[in-house]
């Protein structure tokens, strides 16, 4: 029988009640041990509604005082390097929502450590762990498409969705503590997302990070984004995202030689019929047709319709993939068997890093105004942010 990991969560805000407790609830290899939180009154409230044992309100008591084999660290931006690094030299394992960090040097500094001490270091880029999502990976990597070239991941959605209705602070209206808003927040998910699914890292970068809905008296964080990335393969990768749209948006498009995968995560919309969408130009028979395409592509006129050429008729196939388990319940368990059988995580502490850096290199592109190579020769910091002195 394998083994149960105890497990801290630091950050007691919205996407930990949202999303890791009761993940680490439907986890049967994870218990709730510990919870960490500045503010007491939510550290001990989180405690008691899922049943930890100890909340603290300071990472490095609870990592001197509390036996923990893992840590989620849901907390503010700013603060992840120095949670990471204490989690790590403590031996224990981490997750690290997304941004892994603010500046490129913050966040190669979390990899650094983790890799010194030997624990296992994954970011929180939940998109990954949709169904469909890995769908898609698995097609792109089958060949189902061809060449992926290009491919585009958007999010749109303003700022009061979250901010008013469900965030617990206003950290990300801070960029001095945040680093930005729709660049490492949205954005995060997209650039990840697309380097996970063209699966050829990014060589230089040109992007805009502004700010041109809000004004400053309510943030100074950028809330329109382009980003265009070079593939070290070749291919072309575009990101775009906003904090003004009142509408949630959010696509994900791959264009290969022979054929084009839609899917869509966080919203859909009239255009988008459904979730994830494949059209290939190979010629496949119902018997080698790919079973996660055989599974959901239905005759359009009547049975036989499949069956009356040597080859399928070339269309879309709509695709809803199950819902459950959702992205974080898949996240949380995936990281507890890459510790059961020792498994480098889906996301590592080198894909997160190389995020920031893409993340740093727009900043860097609006001041030079030219294309930024990859990886960054020395440390980017985004404007407005205030970075935390590394604790020891
Ligand atoms: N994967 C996703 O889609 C997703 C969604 C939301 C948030 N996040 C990430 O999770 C992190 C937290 O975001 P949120 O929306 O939950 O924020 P939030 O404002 O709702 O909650 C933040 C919590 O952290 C606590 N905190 C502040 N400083 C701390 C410190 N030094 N040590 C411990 N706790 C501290 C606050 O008291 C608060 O309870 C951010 O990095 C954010 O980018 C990811």
């Amino acid at each position: 029988m394998s083994r149960t990991y105890r497990l801290a969560v630091i950050g007691c805000g919205s996407i930990a009640e949202i999303a890791h407790f009761p993940s680490i609830q439907r986890t049967p290899q994870a218990e709730l041990t510990a919870c960490c939180d500045t503010d007491a009154a939510r550290a001990r409230a989180a405690a008691e509604r899922w049943g930890a044992k100890a909340w603290y309100t300071d990472h490095r008591e609870m990592f001197r005082t509390c036996e923990l084999d893992a840590v989620i660290i849901a907390s503010p931006n700013n603060v992840h390097r120095n949670q990471a690094v204490a989690a790590a030299k403590a031996g224990v394992h981490v997750i690290v929502e997304k941004p892994l960090a603010v500046t490129n040097t913050e966040a190669w500094d979390i990899v650094r450590v983790c890799r010194q001490h030997n624990v296992k270091l994954m970011v929180g880029c939940d998109r990954r762990f949709w169904t469909h999502n890995q769908w898609a990976k698995q097609l792109v990597e089958e060949g189902v498409i061809g060449r992926v070239l290009m491919a585009r991941a958007s999010l749109h959605e303003h700022w009061h969705l979250y901010q008013n209705h469900v965030a617990k602070t206003d950290f990300r209206l801070r960029a001095d503590v945040a680093g930005g808003a729709a660049l490492p927040d949205t954005g995060a998910h997209a650039i990840d997302l697309l380097t996970w699914l063209v699966g050829s890292r990014i060589t230089r970068v040109v992007g805009i990070a502004q700010r041109l809905a809000m004004p400053e008296t309510y943030t100074l964080c950028d809330d329109t984004v382009w980003v265009l990335m070079e593939h070290e393969n070749g291919a072309y990768g575009c990101v775009s995202c906003n904090r003004f749209s009142p509408a949630v948006s959010q696509a994900t498009e791959l264009y290969g030689t022979e054929g084009t995968i839609f899917t869509a995560t966080d919203a859909t919309n009239p255009f988008q019929s459904v979730p994830m969408a494949v059209f290939t130009n190979k010629d496949y028979t119902l018997e080698t047709l790919p079973e996660i395409l055989r599974n959901y592509r239905w005759p359009q006129l009547f049975w036989v319709e499949d069956r009356l050429q040597p080859t399928l008729p070339k269309r879309w196939i709509p695709i809803i993939p199950p819902r459950e388990p959702n992205n974080y319940t898949n996240m949380t368990r995936h990281f507890m068997e890459c510790l059961t059988q020792d498994a480098e995580p889906l996301v590592s502490g080198e894909d997160g890093a190389r995020a920031i850096e893409v993340m740093c290199a727009v900043y860097k592109s609006m001041q030079t105004r030219a294309w930024v190579d990859l990886p960054l020769t020395e440390e980017v910091v985004p404007p407005h942010y205030q970075p935390v002195p590394p604790e020891d």
